[in-house]
């Protein structure tokens, strides 16, 4: 009998403060409406308090989740985090989120994909379900990006917010869950997007935190154009793989980095948008947190049986998709 993972519940967590277009307005030269009309973002969550990090989000979300499907943070064998805003450069976030939730029996990692995080996370977790190795594996995806952020950057600081979504792996064997994917990278594309300073090429020095090479780097324009066709081209690849129509596919639930890019997407793979997840509005691009916070706002609409199409593509560059058949009745 083949073991697929499925997922048996989801649950998010964002942080209170709201970070609105308006309230950039007055931090940089910009314009709500071209906010919203260039990116389909209203607001964003800002993760504020000191010493609060990304495994403080996911923390929350992971408590939640035990809660919904009742179960001990001793019945876990192990939790994958994707991000880019780890709490520290080493130990791994996950260490920290096994100790903070009292996961003792579980072990993991932190998994660097920018907002391909949680696709890769959830392919990765799925393989150790599938083995047979084990029965219960959580992947995260979460980022705070405002730690990452240079407010005076009009061109990226509008784009991201902060949030954490995580998932719980099970086997089944009735043919629910992951049951393909597509992945892929492009180091060459590492150039438009990305943090200059901080890593073992330049460690952190003053001239570098003078030069705010710490903070998120883009060029925006080549990654829309990448990220445009990057999405579209994989979404429809694993449609035509897996023999979809689109009247096959329930949900669409894109990586929110720009409505723009996610209307295309959709188009080329046939969906209408009320099939498509879409959330950008109020939380931004929260980077490996937007997939999962999707699936947890869109929760109680998903009924078991439905076709889900996961579609990413991000920095690095990094994309992919997966096929996903729902296990469970959302209500
Ligand atoms: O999630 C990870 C992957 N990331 C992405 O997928 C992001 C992909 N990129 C984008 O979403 C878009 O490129 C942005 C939203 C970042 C920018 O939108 P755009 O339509 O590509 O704008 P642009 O960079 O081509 O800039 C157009 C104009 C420029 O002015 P000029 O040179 O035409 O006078 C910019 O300076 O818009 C200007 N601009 C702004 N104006 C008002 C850039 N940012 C802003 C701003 N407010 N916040």
């Amino acid at each position: 009998m083949k073991i697929t993972a499925a997922i048996t519940a989801v649950a998010g967590f964002v942080p209170e403060d709201v970070l609105t277009n308006e309230d950039l307005v007055k931090m940089v030269p910009t314009t709500a409406e071209w906010i919203e009309t260039r990116t389909g973002i209203k607001e964003r969550r800002i993760l504020k308090g000191e010493g609060l990090g990304t495994s403080d989000m996911c923390v929350k979300a992971i408590e939640m989740l035990l809660k919904k499907r009742g179960i001990s943070p001793l019945e876990i064998d192990m939790i994958i985090v994707g991000t880019v805003t780890p709490d520290f450069v080493f130990p791994s976030t996950s260490n920290v989120i096994c100790d903070k939730v009292g996961a003792t029996n579980a072990w993991g990692y932190d998994l660097s994909a920018a907002c391909s995080g949680f696709v890769f996370g959830l392919v990765t977790g799925s393989q150790f379900i599938e083995t047979g190795k084990y029965k219960k594996v959580i992947v995260v995806g979460a980022d705070k990006m405002s730690s990452i952020l240079d407010y005076t950057d009009r061109s990226t600081c509008i784009i991201f917010g902060d949030g954490a979504g995580a998932v719980l792996l099970e086997p089944n064997t009735e043919g629910y869950g992951v049951l393909d994917s597509i992945l892929g990278v492009d180091g060459s594309g590492r150039k438009y997007l990305h943090q200059k300073a901080g890593g073992s090429v330049k460690p952190p020095t003053h001239q570098t935190i003078d030069a705010k090479e710490h903070f998120v780097y883009q060029d925006g324009q080549p990654v829309f154009k990448r990220a445009v066709v990057g999405m579209a081209d994989v979404s429809a690849a694993i449609m035509q793989k897996n023999n979809l129509t689109s009247e096959d596919v329930n949900w669409l639930v894109p990586h929110q980095a720009n409505k723009r890019i996610i209307d295309v997407t959709a188009e080329r793979m046939g969906v209408p948008p009320e099939k498509v997840m879409l959330n950008i509005q109020r939380y931004g691009n929260t980077t490996a947190g937007t997939i999962p916070l999707c699936l947890w706002d869109y929760e109680s609409q998903l009924k078991k049986g439905d076709n889900l199409i996961i579609s990413t593509f991000g920095a690095g560059f990094t994309w992919g998709a997966i096929y996903i058949k729902w296990a469970y009745n959302g209500k």
